[in-house]
This record gives structure tokens, C-alpha cells and sequence, in this order.
């Protein structure tokens, strides 16, 4: 019998090409709930399930699950119970690196769109107000000179901090907050005397701009929280591209609400695709739905990636982008 893949959600091309090229493909129609996908995992009928973030893998799904595989369309993984999976020798790939600089682009937009309140400004003349030049009409914040604080330092926190310089900001980073590890001059390469580290608690009270770009774990869920949102300085801006829970959504709604802080860009939200109560009012956010990685050739990379990652643990060999290393695999 040759491989089969169930692919939860229909993926850009090569994506599909690669994986009937190696076995049989079944999409599926409609994204599955959680039993649904649950009973397909444990049928016997796939040897690798491409999955999308929304498709939870949880120990109770792994537990009854007779799959050599789950490849993630995407570079986050925290919808995967990874360890229970490697407890069950069930191989995990994802897709890193590729969404890189477009996820950055997202971050540098919503700084931008906060600071010169972009939302404010396009709804004014698509309702018929703009009047005409004035010389007080939205003024907003500049980000040149800015303090851009980056709660986290990997590849996206990187790519940011390089468009953040080229705007003129100062930038600070905390590498794995709340907690922290000292960054090397070999590690920070060409930020060397550009950018510098912080501790967590400096980094809140200093931004002028707080992104975050750390993976969402039992250490960073809520990592923004009443508390820290009240150590922010009144004229902040919060960005996250990362993960919504890493943020405490009502805590966030009222701290904007009350100007505990300024504003927020966020393109990833605590319960998605729900937002928060009163969120959507509040004219002081720019709200994106998770597209951070949405262009053309990086969601077909993404596919590629995915697709590969399927077709190798089917065939029994190490994904190119491996989460969990199986030695047996
Ligand atoms: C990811 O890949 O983790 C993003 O959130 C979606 O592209």
C-alpha cells in the first residue's frame, strides 16, 4: 500500500502536487472539529495528517492515534501536544524560516499604523470627512527615535529589530522573558553596538513600542498582563505578532480603555477567531486577522515545506524540519 495523507485544510500548490506524487491525497472539505479529526487520526486510513494551527493534536487525540506523522502548515507548533507525541513516536515537522520577513513586515505595519493611526485615518475619508488639510487633523507619534522593546530575540525578533533600525528607533531586546539568558556579541552578530539587551522588567517600563516574538508556552501565556500593562508607559503601544494568549486580552481591553496604555497593532488574538469584548470598538488599535505570514510565494513555501515534511515521515525518514527528533524514524 502506498502512503496516505488526510490534509485538514486544502494547502496552496506545490503543496498537493508533492503529496499525490507521493501517495493518495484527501482533502478535506470543510475544516474538521476536534472529534471529527480525532476519529480520522485513529482510523488507520493516513500515515501523515497536514495540519493547520485551529486543528488541536492533544494528548487524549495522540493517545488514539495510529498516524507515522503530523506536518504543521505553519512555523508555531503549540496546537501539538510535542511531547506527547514523541512519547508516542508520532513525528512532528513544521515550516520555519520562510515566514521570517513577512511576519516582520506585519510587525514594522502595525507600529507604523499605530503610531500615524492608520485605522483612524482611512475610516475619516472613506466616511466622507476629510475636509481638506488641517494642521491638527490626526496627528500621531513618530517612530524614528522610538524605543522598540522585542520581548523575545529568534529569527522574527531579528528581522523586526532590521527594520526598526532602518527607521531610526532604538532598540532593546529581553531574549526569553519574563526570565533571561545573556546574549553573546558572537550571538548578536550584525546588531553588535545596535541593538541592546534588557531585562523583561526594563523592557516594559522603557518602550515606547513592546512587540513580542516568543512562542506561546506555559511561560509566556499571559506574559502581558494587568501587571505589566500597568508598568508600560502611559503613551505605549503594544504589537504582537506572535500568539494571542501570550497577552491577556481583557487586561489588554481595559488598560486601552482606561489609557493605562495608548494603543495596540495585533494580528493574533487570545481566542481565535474571537475577539475580546470591546476590543473591536476601540478606535485605538490596528486589528489584523493572523496574517503575518500571508504573501503569495511564503504561503506556497509554506505548503512546499509542509508538503515535504508529510511525504518523508510517510517514507519513514527524518522530516527537513523536524520538531520532535525520532532516532527510530
Ligand atoms: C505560524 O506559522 O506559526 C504563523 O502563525 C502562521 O503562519
Amino acid at each position: 500500500m502506498g502512503n496516505s495523507f488526510l490534509v485538514t485544510t486544502a494547502i496552496p500548490e506545490p503543496g498537493l502536487q508533492l503529496l499525490s506524487d507521493a501517495g493518495r491525497v484527501t482533502v478535506l472539505p470543510d475544516p474538521p472539529d476536534y472529534d471529527a479529526l480525532a476519529a480520522l487520526c485513529a482510523s488507520g486510513d493516513f500515515d501523515v495528517v497536514l495540519t493547520q494551527l485551529r486543528d488541536v493534536i492533544d494528548a487524549p487525540l495522540l493517545a488514539g492515534a495510529r498516524l507515522r506523522g503530523v506536518s504543521n502548515f505553519a512555523v508555531g507548533y503549540n496546537n501539538i501536544d510535542i511531547e506527547a507525541a514523541t512519547r508516542r513516536g508520532i513525528m512532528i515537522g513544521n515550516t520555519p524560516g520562510v515566514l521570517t520577513d513577512a511576519t516582520a513586515d506585519i510587525a514594522m505595519l502595525l507600529i507604523l499604523g499605530t503610531a500615524r493611526r492608520v485605522v483612524e485615518a482611512d475610516r475619516l475619508v472613506r466616511d466622507g470627512k476629510f475636509l481638506g488639510w488641517e494642521p491638527e487633523l490626526l496627528l500621531g507619534r513618530d517612530v524614528s527615535g522610538a524605543v522598540l522593546g522585542l520581548a523575545g530575540f529568534g529569527r522574527i525578533a531579528r528581522a523586526t529589530a532590521r527594520r526598526a533600525l532602518g527607521f531610526g528607533m532604538q532598540v532593546l531586546f529581553s531574549p526569553r522573558p519574563p526570565g533571561d539568558r545573556p546574549v553573546s556579541a558572537a550571538e548578536l552578530g550584525e546588531f553588535a553596538g545596535n541593538v541592546r539587551q534588557a531585562p523583561w522588567d526594563e523592557l516594559v517600563e522603557r518602550s515606547d513600542f513592546l512587540s513580542l516574538h516568543v512562542p506561546l508556552s506555559d511561560q509566556t501565556r499571559h506574559l502581558v498582563d494587568a501587571d505589566v500593562l500597568e508598568r508600560m508607559k502611559p503613551d505605549a503601544i503594544l504589537i504582537n505578532t506572535a500568539r494571542g494568549p501570550i497577552v491577556d486580552e481583557t487586561a489588554l481591553v481595559d488598560a486601552l480603555r482606561s489609557g493605562v496604555i495608548a494603543g495596540a497593532g495585533l494580528d493574533v488574538f487570545e481566542d481565535e477567531p474571537k475577539l475580546a469584548p470591546g476590543l473591536a470598538e476601540l478606535p485605538n488599535t490596528v486589528l489584523l486577522p493572523h496574517v503575518g505570514s500571508a504573501t503569495v510565494p511564503v504561503r506556497s513555501e509554506m505548503a512546499r515545506l509542509s508538503a515535504l515534511n508529510a511525504v518523508a515521515i510517510a517514507e519513514g525518514r527524518t522530516p527537513p524540519h523536524a520538531v520532535n527528533y525520532l532516532a527510530s524514524a
